[in-house]
């Protein structure tokens, strides 16, 4: 049998926009390309988990326009559970303005009907929730729905991987009931500063990911690939990590698993498309 992931989270539609040059103040500069793409760091958990072989359920809001239908559509094809997903009536969808230039990436996130992810929303599902191995959240839903679903899950004793992206800090009870939390190295500064957590995993790009293994402060290196797009990079570690946990794999192994798949995903454009699947990871290892 699968092993059952949740993954409660936004889904968004990725407006991507790459250019050779950032415009300055007032200034005008052509583009090279422009495409949607569907993204929401929910959903690209969920799709990167569901591309490696997990029975996957989303819990999670779209607004009832073209954009979050076709966002549907796209999770149904991976695979992914969405009978609790909602369309929310006279809403738009979550959108993420996304520019992309050579060296990097900048997101502005507009929430939308992610905002109707709370607390009671969840509170309607949590039986499923409840029934899964591994649980995982991220931060582009709001604080209290973030804060219930720790309550809801260390009571009932299931683990939660907590992406928190974007940074947003919660009160210290809640952190405490995270099995896993996962920030990249800015996050970890904003959220944490210099304390260090034996639950905390830091994903830190090009250089791996940094865990504490026995007390030790430990380093999985990263790989050398040709980075097209960065988008959704954290998303496909997070995703691949629910994944290989919930298979009853070791934090060590789940860890170079998901730092490879983070590796591959960066190689074509957009969050989800170049998300691998559990063979494609395994082939890269192998090859080292
Ligand atoms: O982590 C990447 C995601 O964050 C993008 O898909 C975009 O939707 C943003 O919110
Ligand atoms: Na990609």
């Amino acid at each position: 049998k699968k092993p059952k992931i949740t993954v409660i989270g936004s889904i968004n539609m990725d407006l991507v926009t790459s250019t050779e040059i950032f415009p300055e103040k007032g200034e005008t500069v052509r583009g090279t390309t422009f495409e949607t793409q569907p993204g929401g760091k929910g959903a690209n958990q969920a799709v990167a988990a569901a591309r490696l072989g997990a029975d996957v359920q989303m819990i999670g809001c779209v607004g009832d326009d073209a954009f979050g239908e076709e966002l549907l559509t796209v999770l149904q094809k991976e695979k992914i559970n969405v009978d609790s997903v909602s369309t929310i009536p006279e809403t738009s969808s979550g959108l993420a303005n996304i520019i992309l230039t050579e060296k990097d990436n900048r997101i502005i996130f507009i929430s939308g009907a992610n905002e109707h992810v709370t607390p009671a929303f969840v509170s309607t599902h949590k039986e499923q929730i409840l029934d899964s191995e591994i649980v995982v959240i991220q931060f582009e839903i709001p604080k209290e729905t973030i804060e219930y679903c720790l309550a809801m899950c260390s009571e009932n004793n299931i683990p939660v991987i907590v992406n928190p992206a974007p940074a947003m800090q919660l009160s210290d009870e809640a952190w405490e009931k995270a099995t896993y939390i996962t920030p990249n190295e800015s996050e970890r500064a904003q959220l944490f500063g210099d304390e260090y957590e034996e639950k905390m995993m830091i994903t830190k790009g090009e250089a791996g990911v940094e865990f504490i293994e026995a007390g030790i402060k430990t380093n999985i290196p990263g790989h050398q690939v040709e980075v097209l797009d960065t988008t959704g990079a954290g998303d496909t570690f997070n995703g691949a990590l629910a994944a290989q946990l919930a298979q009853g794999s070791s934090l060590r192994e789940a860890l170079t698993f998901a730092n490879a798949a983070a590796a591959l995903s960066v190689q074509k454009l957009g969050a989800q498309s170049g998300m691998p699947t559990a063979e494609e990871v395994d082939q890269f290892l192998k090859k080292g």
